[in-house]
């Protein structure tokens, strides 16, 4: 199908420059980590190439594995070059780029250490690097107060010659009480304005790109509401089990590790009240008012209203999989769930009796992420003699990933002299309108957190609602009889249960292998 949107005279719409921010130093714990070899050095390399730092950045990774600024460079540079996120790696730019990568061996944990950090960093400004530091916390959570301590102790968290900020990566703590003691840790050194609270689907820009639909537009608007939306679907699906991170997984799971964030981050924009303006406490303001109407479930509740899954062996693409269990790392009795279902209500004046069903998990049958608001059907079947469940209500989907784009699906007639109606879908494809790679989320939100520019980045408050919603699932969880793991084949679409939290009200989710074979893009 051909896009019906089509960008300027056919021609493809040319992205704009990045803004520019200020030169600074990016001081990264974790820098031996797996995050900074395969999303932040991707996203520093395209940032340093297209100019969009003044004067650029240096970069200080910090790390208990011994190496030296040469070691450092080298084990980055494999990664990088064979990086999907990276646009055209070139062995030139990445030599300039390698020359600004510093790094520091030694652990957070010992009360020398950040005497020597700022030892270094102080050495390196003399060699030309700016003052101005961005401290980007990549480390296992439970590092990271020891982290904001030791920059206060240094004196590090307050700059005279710039600015200080610190990044802290998810998960920011593991319930609500340790979300707020890291929280009130952090702001006793550092002020709100300068915390960014990295949730990186925000980055993405099929995920900003919501908050454009529905408010850039006055047709959607008018009808984003409960008297025309019947409920909305939320998919965040992967085909990836695990990898090397079963020491992280076996203490997360599905729901922490995905609904916790980056789900709920989807349900605040999909469902927020429009803010007064585009800036960080006005759009992050509306975003919290979501989630305040999100009661927090009690244990019977919870019973009705989650589902939790753990996979076993399968086949996915034609390729057996082993069951979690298996996995390197992973408990042979484990109880982790790998996959999560929630119904939510959301009880606002826009919202009340309009469920959001939310599923995420690890090795399902495909890799999508995607939001279908369904529309509520017509008030009376007019087309005689045509089975109007045939075309079904109007859905509107948003795919975040991957064939980013948004379509509409409504009925048709079908040519000829019956009058048959067909379901059709009206597809915007971001490829198609806007063509090449857009920045990857990484890259979005560093610049964005160079800039000053906390919007995209979660608030105090914000993270904390949302763990007023995710821990009485967890601690009812703990309570109920644990369900039969595994429960679910690799390559299935999660637990059989997950399909009867929504047939309850007459609705299904749509089989994830539909969701992937559904064309999204212009042939
Ligand atoms: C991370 C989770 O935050 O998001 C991972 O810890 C998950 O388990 C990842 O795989 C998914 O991100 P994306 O951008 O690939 O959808």
């Amino acid at each position: 199908m051909m896009p019906i949107i089509e960008a300027g005279a056919g021609e493809k719409l040319q992205r704009p420059a990045l803004p520019t921010a200020e030169a600074c130093t990016l001081v990264i714990f974790g820098a031996s980590g797996d995050l900074t070899r395969r999303k932040l050095m991707p996203a520093l390399y395209d940032l340093c190439n297209t100019g969009c730092t003044s004067a650029c950045f240096d970069v200080l990774g910090t790390g208990r594995t011994p190496m030296t600024d040469e070691e450092f460079r080298r084990s980055l540079h494999d990664a990088a070059a064979t990086s999907k996120d990276i646009r055209g790696f070139d062995e030139e730019k990445w030599a300039k780029f390698a020359a600004r990568l510093h790094y520091l061996v030694g652990d957070p944990a010992k009360p020398d250490f950040f005497g020597q950090m700022k030892a270094r960093l102080e050495a390196m400004q003399a060699k030309g690097s700016s003052a101005n530091t961005l401290f980007y916390v990549s480390t296992p959570a439970s590092l990271a107060g020891e982290i904001i301590d030791g920059l206060a102790a240094a004196g590090l968290n307050r700059n005279e010659k710039g600015w200080a900020r610190i990044v802290l990566e998810k998960p920011f703590g593991h319930d609500l009480s340790s979300a707020r003691a890291l929280n009130e840790r952090v702001l006793k050194v550092f002020d709100e304005a300068n915390v960014y609270r990295i949730d990186h689907y925000l980055g993405k820009e099929t995920v900003q790109n919501i908050l454009v639909f529905r408010f850039a537009n006055s047709i959607f608007e008018p009808v984003w509401n409960r008297n025309f939306i019947e409920y909305v679907e939320i998919t965040a699906a992967e085909t990836l089990g695990v990898e090397r991170r079963a020491a992280f997984y076996e203490e997360t799971g599905a729901l922490r590790d995905m609904v916790a964030n980056h789900i709920l981050q989807l349900v605040a924009l999909t469902a927020m009240e429009p803010p007064v303006a585009f800036d960080a406490d006005s759009v992050r303001e509306q975003k919290v008012q979501v989630f305040r109407s999100i009661r927090p479930m009690s244990v019977e509740e919870v019973a009705a209203n989650t589902v939790r899954g753990q996979y076993g062996a399968g086949t996915i693409k034609d390729e057996a999989a082993p069951g979690y269990r298996e996995e390197p790392g992973v408990k042979k009795d484990s109880r982790i769930e790998t996959f999560a279902a929630v119904r939510l209500n959301i009880e606002n004046w826009r919202w009340a009796g309009v469920p959001f069903y939310l599923r995420t998990g690890k090795r399902l049958g495909a890799s999508l992420t995607e939001i279908r608001v369904h529309f509520r059907r017509t008030p009376q079947s007019l087309f005689a003699g045509t089975d109007q469940a045939s075309y079904g209500p109007n859905m509107v989907s948003l795919r975040i990933q991957p064939n980013e784009s948004i379509s509409v699906s409504f009925g048709a007639k079908r040519p000829g002299s019956h009058m048959d109606t067909v379901p059709v879908e009206a597809n915007f494809s971001y490829a198609d309108a806007f063509g090449g790679q857009a920045p990857v989320a990484y890259e979005t939100l560093i610049l964005d957190a160079m800039r000053g520019d906390a919007t995209l980045f979660t608030r105090r408050d914000e993270v904390e609602a949302e763990w007023r919603i995710i821990t009485p699932i967890e601690e009812a969880w703990a309570k109920l009889p644990p369900p039969e793991f595994p429960n679910y084949a690799a390559g299935a679409d999660g637990p059989e249960a997950s399909g009867k939290l929504l047939a309850a009200n007459g609705h299904e989710w749509m089989p994830i292998g539909q969701l992937e074979a559904r064309k999204t893009n212009a042939d």
